[in-house]
Parts: C-alpha cells; structure tokens; sequence
C-alpha cells in the first residue's frame, strides 16, 4: 500500500498546516491546534459496501484480519501491513441488553452495549493504543509515555511489554488511580511517575517532556490513536448488521473516543458507506463538567472549525481563579481540560449531539443495573447508561429509539467502589462517598454472615422454607 494518500492536518481551517504521516508530532507546529489524519480516500482502494469486512472473520491466523482494528484496515489506511502492531484488540461484543434497555427506559429490543473491557488491557484504550504503536513504529519511536487516569497506562504498558521495539514511562496522578489499573502498570514494567498533582498536572507534563525531550506521546492528542478508536464505531455497525443506529452514547473524559467517533461518521458518510449518521450524546461525570458547561450551558459549538478559543480560556481562567478541580467517583473521567475538547465538538456538530452531566448515584446505580445485566463494567464507562436513563427521561431520545451505550471498561479495573456499594450499608456509604452525593446503594447485594454450622447454612438458603 501506498502512503503518498495519507497526510497530517490542523483542524484550525485558519492554519490547515500539512504534515507527513511518519512525523511524531502531537500538536500542529504552527499554531498548536490538534492534528487530524486525513487520507485522499480517492486515491485509496475503499470496499464499496461495508459488507465487505466479513470475509475477514473466517482469517483467524492472520493478526490484521484478526484484529478488531486493523480488520478495517482500509478505511484507517495509514500503515503499511509490516508496521502493524496488534494484540488481537477489539474481539469485544455488542450485546442486546433488555434488561439494561427496561432500567434506562428502553422498549425491548432497543438497547446494546458495546462491551469493550473484552479488550486485552481491559478497556477501549487498546483500539487507539494498536493505531499509536503503530505509528510509533513507523516513526522509529525508542520510548513512549502517556499521562492517564488508568487505563491509558495499563493500555500502553501492554503494548510496550509486548511489542518490545519502545521502553514505556507512563505519568499518573496522586491518589485517584484505580488499583486494577496501577497493578497493570506496575506489572508489566513500565517506568511508572506518579505525580503530585491531578490527571490535567500529568496531562501537561508528558507534553513538556514529550516535546522536550523527544518522547513519542502516547494521549489521544495523537491523532493515530483515534484513528485506532473509529473501529469501536465500526463494530458498532457490524454488530447491527451494518444498520447505522439512532444513538451513540458514550462517557466523556478527555474525549478522545467522542472525537473518533465522529470522524468515523463523517468518513463514513464521505465515502458512502452509510447513508446517514447516529446522534451522538458525551456523558460527563457531574463533578467533572467541563464540555457541559462549555457546550450545553454556554453554547459552545464546532462553527466549522472557528471554536471560540477566548471561551474555552475564559471558562478555565474562571476555574482555575475558583480552585474548582474535578472530582468524581468515575475516575477515568476525573479531568478538567479534556484535550480533544474541539474535536469533541466537530463530532457534536457532525453527529446532533447532546451532553449530559449524570451524578455519582445515577453512574453507581446504572453500573450495579448493567452489572445485573451480565457485563461487568467499570464506573466511568456506566455514565453511557446513566446518561441514556436521563436522556429517555428528559424526551430527548424515545424508547423506540436504536441506543447503543459504549461500556469503556471492565469492571476489575475498579473493583473497591464495587465493593463498598453492596457491602456498606446506606449509612457507612454516605459517610464515606457522601462528598461525592453517592448517598445510598438501592441495588446493593451484600454477603449474608453466616456461622460455620451446616443447619445455619441450610436455613440461609432457604431450603427448609421451600
Ligand atoms: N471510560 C474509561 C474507562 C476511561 O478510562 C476513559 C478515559 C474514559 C471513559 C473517557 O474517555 O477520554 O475518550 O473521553 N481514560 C483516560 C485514561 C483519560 O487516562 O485512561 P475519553
């Protein structure tokens, strides 16, 4: 395959700066916008029907096509096949969910959940992580860090203890870090910093260092790792037999995986694939809501790419003049500046989108639900179903509507809030979490005490009653 249709772009249509594919470059060098990668898809040989995809699931013995990711590989053309580097990420599930769909108010038939803590890391981190060390292979990348909440860490540990070309550092913050997800760090070896501050601290860090330094950035500033992330929407589609659903839902964060799915939209679209494109609704954590307030409360929009950048400063000036600082039980999702906010809101422009803010007790709550719903998911990744319940609440989506919420990651990642939930009790969860307005676990399921006497146990059960 040929790489002459593959280039970087400025999203700032003011600069359109171009650069190479292979450059490692992380913000637009003349004006430190992000960067896009676009391709001249006209030059490129593009299947004609999406249907075409499905030949590669009986290839098993070849990574590429067995891959999640890089089964796609036409429409994220930019590598050559000897670059790839997968781990056999995005062997994940769509799964109809009845029971989820009754709780969040859903018609039968109407919700799916797109399960990505099937990933090898635990998270939809790996589908972006593939595409990024990819490129870094292409760019001849010796070492790579990232800055992260979790999983972002344990996705790039992973890769970089596997692919065995890169040494890892990955920067975290003080405190909020799941253990699930520092245990991965530490275990698979990566140089791990944690830094006194929070994620928006480590975030700005890893880009002095990176840029300084020569580092190859691993964050979703790299526009190669949300080339990764558009196949979680491609998936999607396959999953529903290549019919484009009514919504995408999915938390919000840094708001890398909104971006992507935009762009997998409008590409989509672009190349006539599909004939229209899903609403998109961005579900922050209420103690973490930077795009709501900009975008749903302020107004903030795309306008074809001339955001209003005196906005975005000004509403962090006010935060900053404040010490307002993010703080949420989600902890993926605990950030104040979400680097891909523009690109977030190319996507809300390109997909109809909404922004919601869901509490600590609607994310906890809806997490317990889809739990009993059979998947196991982390507490970030259930503001997707919180958000759907308030959606379906407020009449913005209708319970006849196609919904399908993004489960980000696997509930081990996470697992003492989990715990907390159904062994507490209402009161010593209030002590303990009511900071965070979680208050109460209405779906809590704890352990019954029971003596080591086999008559005690058998009444326990039940048995003698029925
Ligand atoms: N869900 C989970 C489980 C996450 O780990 C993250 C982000 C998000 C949702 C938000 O996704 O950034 O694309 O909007 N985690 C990052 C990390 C920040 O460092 O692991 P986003």
């Amino acid at each position: 395959m040929s790489l002459d249709a593959v280039y970087q772009q400025c999203i700032n249509p003011d600069c359109g700066h171009t650069a190479d594919v292979a450059e490692p470059l992380f913000a637009c060098p003349d004006c430190g916008d992000l960067l896009d990668v676009l391709y001249d898809w006209d030059a490129l040989d593009v299947p004609s029907s999406l249907s075409f995809f499905e030949q590669r699931w009986g290839g098993r013995n070849s990574p590429v096509d067995f891959s999640g990711v890089w089964r796609f590989r036409e429409l994220i053309p930019f590598a050559r096949d000897a670059d790839h580097v997968t781990l056999g990420e995005g062997q994940t599930i769509l799964q109809p969910n009845d029971r989820v769909g009754g709780f969040v108010g859903l018609a039968d038939g109407h919700l799916f959940l797109q399960y990505e803590g099937m990933n090898p890391s635990g998270s939809f981190k790996d589908n972006g992580m593939t595409g990024a060390f990819t490129h870094a292979k292409m760019a001849g990348a010796k070492k790579v860090a990232c800055a992260s909440t979790g999983n972002t860490s344990a996705s790039l540990a992973l890769y970089a203890a596997n692919c065995g070309f890169v040494e890892g550092v990955v920067f975290v913050g003080s405190g909020k870090i799941a253990f699930g997800k520092l245990a991965q760090a530490l275990d698979y070896g990566v140089k791990t910093l944690q830094i006194l501050g929070d994620f928006d601290a480590c975030m700005m860090r890893v880009q002095e260092v990176c840029r300084d330094h020569g580092l190859y950035l691993m964050n979703s500033l790299n526009p190669f790792r949300l080339e990764g992330q558009k196949a979680i929407m491609f998936r999607v589609l396959e999953g529903l037999r290549w019919e484009v659903p009514d919504w995408i839902i999915c938390p919000g964060g840094n708001l890398g995986n909104s971006s992507a799915f935009g762009k997998a939209f409008i590409e989509l679209k672009q190349l006539g694939l599909i004939e229209r494109v899903p609403n998109l609704a961005i579900i922050n954590a209420s103690g973490a809501p930077t795009l709501y307030r900009l975008y749903t409360e302020q107004g903030l929009r795309w306008n074809d790419g001339h955001v209003d950048n005196a906005a975005i400063d000004a509403y962090y000036a006010k935060m900053d003049a404040a010490g307002e600082r993010a703080r949420t039980l989600a902890s993926a999702i605990e950030i104040n500046r979400p680097v891909n906010l523009k690109k977030a809101l190319r996507s809300l422009d390109a997909m109809n989108g909404v922004v919601r803010c869901a509490s600590d007790q609607q994310i906890l709550d809806a997490r317990a639900q889809v739990a009993r719903g059979g998947l196991g998911c982390e507490p970030a990744s259930a503001a997707s179903v919180a958000g759907a319940k308030l959606l379906i609440e407020e009449g913005v989506i209708s319970p006849t509507d196609r919904v399908v919420c993004i489960l980000t990651g696997h509930e081990l990642k996470d697992p003492n809030i989990i715990v907390d939930y159904h062994t507490a009790g209402d009161e010593a969860l209030a002590a303990k979490y009511g900071e965070y307005g979680l208050t109460t676990a209405a779906f809590a399921n704890p352990p019954q005490k029971v003596p080591d006497d086999l008559d005690a146990i058998v009444e326990a059960l039940e048995l003698l009653t029925n």
